[in-house]
């Protein structure tokens, strides 16, 4: 039973829910949103081919306790067979502003809601990093797909981390199970991903990797604090749409570009523009880990009178 409830349960989950509007479509299949009983839920349905990212959610979902405000809440996973068609579904929380791509195209941020969003993305990767003992423990997990599109908006203004089709933790490195058939999106890959130095046995790197990813985020959503800058992908300048892996590697590796940082002179953006450097340093080694981050930016905004 992939989604540890029991078998029954599983099996009719799909039947209980009605799909009412498609609000999402992309490479990797759809998402929609349905009814689940009074609930507002989110599906998303895998295009077959992807399969691996379904299982590889559905098992992170379902071996690991995983409630955290900042990490997208699982509701089941569903497989079903429709005119011999295999469909592949993933249930969860419904978030009505959708991701923070969109909504960064949306809207314009204070400082302090900026703060907001960017504190809870850090605590919800803190969460997925940490290795946590005892009963209700976790494993340690990269994400190894932080963007913008994988990050949804919730009504009260924080934000949580979705899509963990990728995921791994310390035993998948370990058993080299690597899937580099689908790897990370390009435009967000680090240095060492792009130039291939990575050591593809540290989980350590992993997460690197993720902190890497976590910077140009900070960057996107810092950027449309008032007065704001138009919302732009990172390396927009550099990177044409859809940016092959070479594209990437030359920009990131040989001409080690970086995205501006903010200028504005106010302390908070000023600490946000170094923290930024820290995290998308070309030395893995020396990017912060997310606890750090997360001090850092508390301190920033018990810092920040407005
Ligand atoms: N887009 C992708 N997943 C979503 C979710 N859970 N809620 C709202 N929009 C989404």
């Amino acid at each position: 039973s992939g989604s540890g409830l029991p078998l029954m349960v599983q099996r009719t989950l799909a039947k209980q829910v009605s799909l009412i509007e498609r609000i999402g479509k992309g490479r990797y299949g759809e998402v929609w949103r349905g009814s689940w009983y009074a609930d507002s839920v989110a599906v998303k349905i895998f295009f077959s081919r992807d399969e691996a990212s379904w299982r590889r959610e559905t098992e992170i979902y379902s071996t690991v306790l995983l409630r955290h405000d900042n990490i997208l809440a699982y509701i089941g996973s569903d497989m079903t067979s429709r005119n011999s068609c295999t469909q592949l579904w993933l249930i969860t929380h419904f978030h009505p502003l959708g991701s923070l791509y969109e909504h960064l195209s949306r809207t314009t941020l204070t400082r302090n809601q900026m703060m907001l969003i960017c504190l809870s993305i850090v605590n919800g990767l803190l969460h997925l990093h940490t290795d946590i003992h005892g009963t209700q423990g976790k494993p340690a997990i990269a994400h190894r797909d932080i963007k913008s599109k994988n990050i949804l908006v919730k009504v009260n203004g924080e934000c949580c981390i979705a899509d963990l089709g990728l995921a791994v933790t310390r035993r998948h490195v370990a058993a080299g199970v690597l899937r580099d058939a689908r790897q990370g999106t390009k435009r967000y890959m680090s240095p060492e991903v792009l130039d291939q130095s990575m050591n593809l046995q540290c989980f350590e790197s992993y997460r690197r990797c993720d902190i890497y990813a976590l910077a140009l985020v900070l960057w996107e959503t810092c950027r449309r604090v008032s007065p704001a800058r138009e919302q732009r992908p990172p390396y927009h300048d550099l990177a044409p749409a859809d940016p092959s892996f070479d594209e990437m590697r030359k920009i990131v590796c040989v001409d080690n570009e970086r995205p501006d940082p903010p200028d504005d002179p106010h302390p908070t953006m000023v600490g946000m523009a170094n923290l930024m450097r820290e995290c998308w340093h070309q030395n893995p080694s020396v990017r912060l880990p997310a606890l750090r981050i997360k001090k850092t930016l508390l301190k920033l905004a018990a810092n920040d009178n407005s």
